[in-house]
């Protein structure tokens, strides 16, 4: 793109600030300006406006769950399904390791936090330990995919091959990088992070098929005849990926997507669940939970919104090619967010200034057709990390890995 190309496209955008300190910037970087300005979506900025005004909701209903005493009734018949699958090389995994990881507030990709006491046990190392389970059981190596952003690509790669893939084999990970939005004030005026860079961050958890296809890796899974996609957060460092009873419970009941879910451990907990939303599945977040829903009872008189998401989903990949065309909802975050002042002094707010972009999984799961919510249990496979102390914390999770007899 062409300096006046750039200006063009500002100027239409009410972005021309990108360009103040362009005059005093090297060859190289007024060039990498350009090409960031040509990349940059500004027609998502108009969203600003949108901040703390939810997305226009559906009529919702509960969506049943298949509970654990369902699942250990059938355990050996989704065992053998899974495994089989597994084996023909059909179930890949794929790590979300894309996000910023603020609220932890450590400089490294949040793999690399370090939750061991008496010896270096990484989040990384937990969750590649656990796919190894998987791996050992059915003797067949499953294709990992780590989804990283260009803010911690390098680390996260260096990491891991310093660390030798933690046992996993080479040749079975691939990297790839998740697409980035720019980030603004609340008038929807992009931060510069440098003079000659804007702020961008990750584009939410959604974008995780849409940047593998940019990366090309449709041809990585139709040449190895990847049907199901296992996504996983970073931060639950105990739970189960590629599972043989959760492929095969979800292979067994014809869904399109597969939800680990766990009960919730009080009607208003903040965790999204599963439900149907005009008759399609959905998640209903905590603070859209009304009362009467928080009252609602299902069959048995348990709660009928009583099971929690744990961003943990295995996803048909031809459905997931079905719906990659479709436009997803846009959310509006309010986030903190680097930027120079103007002084072009770097100033890292200690509060929320501005917003961030992001497609969230939940309208992903609103596209498919069908949805197999699969209960697990709780103490066992979910010990998210999203804060040093306190609830969903490293001391919290290190309380559920001793309990499971997991060494720190
Ligand atoms: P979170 O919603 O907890 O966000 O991500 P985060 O960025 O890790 O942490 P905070 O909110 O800044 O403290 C849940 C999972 O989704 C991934 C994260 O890496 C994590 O595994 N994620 C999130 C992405 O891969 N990309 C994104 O754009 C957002």
């Amino acid at each position: 793109m062409t300096l006046q190309e750039a200006k063009d496209k500002l100027e239409k955008y009410g972005q021309m600030h990108v360009l103040k300190y362009y005059d005093e910037l090297s060859a190289a970087e007024q060039e990498a300006l350009l090409a960031q300005i040509d990349e940059t979506d500004f027609d998502v900025l108009k969203n600003a406006k949108n901040l703390g005004k939810g997305s226009e909701r559906g009529a919702f209903e509960p969506l049943a769950a298949m509970q654990l005493s369902e699942i250990e009734a059938k355990k050996d018949e989704f065992t053998k399904i899974g495994t089989e699958a597994i084996k023909q090389g059909k179930v890949a995994a794929c790590l979300l390791a894309g996000g910023m990881g603020t609220r932890l507030g450590s400089d490294d990709p949040k793999g690399m936090y370090n939750i061991g006491l008496t010896k270096e046990v990484y989040i990384f190392q937990r969750i590649i330990e656990n796919l190894l389970d998987v791996v050992k059981a059915t003797d067949s190596w499953i294709h990992l995919f780590i989804m990283t952003s260009e803010k911690n690509h390098e680390k996260t790669v260096k990491f891991l091959t310093e660390k030798n893939f933690f046992g996993y084999k080479a040749d079975k990970i691939t990297f790839f990088k998740q697409d980035m939005a720019p980030a603004s004030d609340y008038e929807g005026k992009v931060y510069m992070e440098e003079k000659g860079r804007i702020s961008t961050s990750p584009n939410g958890n959604a974008g995780w098929f849409s940047s593998m296809l940019k990366a090309g890796l449709d041809e990585t899974l139709h040449a190895e005849g990847i049907e199901w996609i296992n996504i996983f957060a970073v931060d639950n460092v105990l739970q189960r990926i590629c599972d043989p009873c959760f492929v095969g419970a979800t292979i067994a009941n014809g869904a399109e997507v597969g939800a680990k879910v766990v009960k919730k451990n009080a009607p208003n907990e903040g965790v999204g669940v599963m439900c149907l939303e005009d008759g399609r599945p959905s998640i209903v977040e905590y603070y859209e939970l009304t009362q009467e829903m928080m009252d609602a009872k299902d069959e048995a008189g348990d709660p009928a919104y009583n099971y929690g998401v744990i961003l943990n989903y295995l996803f048909n990949e031809p459905a997931l090619e079905r719906i990659a065309k479709k436009e997803l909802p846009l959310h509006v975050v309010e986030k903190k967010i680097p930027y120079i002042d103007e002084n072009a002094n770097l100033i890292k707010p200690e509060k929320p200034n501005g917003c961030k972009f992001e497609q969230l999984v939940l309208d992903m799961i609103h596209e498919l057709d069908s949805c197999l919510p699969y209960e697990v249990v709780r103490e066992k496979e979910f010990a998210p990390i999203k804060n040093k102390t306190g609830i969903d914390s490293v001391e919290s999770a290190r309380e559920l890995c001793k309990k499971n007899g997991i060494e720190l």
